[in-house]
């Protein structure tokens, strides 16, 4: 159904990166250590998923809630975006990628939103790959807007209409959701996209969620069945 044309592997897969905190914990750092880590844990997976012929990877960066962390933590987070932008998105443009990224930017300082919009201005249109960061994203957010963008329009509210006007509204559903760090929940991620997701959730803290974390994930994904609703 919604695979990436290789057989078993999801075209969409998204991770919740939970466990920076504790990660850096454990080791008596601080917590911009863990989502330093983090993030070069997330450069790493996007090229095995890409590798491995996943589509679109969605990532989890930076919640609507997470905007009430200390600003001290804010400010760090804001500088790992950044770097990360001004470091690591060419090398993904020139590599045959796309960038996206879902979320509400107003919510963002300027000079983030700046920077995170250049990348995905950069990125071409017809990539074999998507790269899709969440930022200052809520999905009950995401909904309320899509519901506000459909009347505005005057279009009939349907799921296709509604669908259609969530940030996400030009890929597809993720096929497979994953979250790090032993929770077990959503939080307010995807949630009208997850109808039909598999979940899949790990004890492993973010920064050591390697590749072959991520290949375990695909290969329980390519284990189950999918009947969408139907017997
Ligand atoms: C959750 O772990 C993680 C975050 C709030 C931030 C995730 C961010 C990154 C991996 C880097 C993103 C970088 C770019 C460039 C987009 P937590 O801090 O809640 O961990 P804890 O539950 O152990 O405290």
């Amino acid at each position: 159904m919604a695979e990436s044309g290789i057989k078993g592997i999801p075209r969409h897969v998204a991770i919740i990166m939970d466990g920076n905190g504790r990660w850096a914990k454990k080791r008596l750092l601080p917590r911009s250590a863990g989502h330093n880590a983090g993030m070069n844990r997330m450069i790493g997976l996007s090229e095995r998923a890409k590798q491995i012929g996943i589509k679109y990877l969605t990532v989890y960066a930076l919640s609507t809630e997470n905007l009430s962390r200390s600003q001290d933590e804010l400010e760090g987070l804001y500088a790992l975006i950044k770097k990360y932008f001004s470091k690591n998105v060419d090398r993904l443009i020139d590599g045959g990628a796309a960038l996206r990224i879902i979320g509400d930017l107003t919510l963002l300082p300027y000079d983030v939103r700046k920077v995170v919009e250049d990348g995905v201005a950069r990125s071409p249109k017809d990539a074999q790959f998507t790269f899709c960061i969440a930022l200052a994203y809520g999905a009950r957010r995401e909904i309320a807007e899509a519901c506000r963008e459909v009347v505005g329009k005057g279009l009939p509210v349907t799921e296709q209409t509604l669908s259609a006007n969530m940030y996400t509204g030009d890929m597809p559903d993720p096929d497979l959701i994953i979250r790090t760090g032993g929770e077990v929940r959503l939080s307010n991620f995807l949630l009208w996209q997850a109808a039909y997701a598999e979940l899949y959730f790990s004890d492993v803290l973010f920064p050591d969620f390697s590749d072959e974390c991520l290949d375990d994930a695909v290969a329980e994904f390519s284990r189950r069945t999918r009947r969408f609703g139907k017997v």
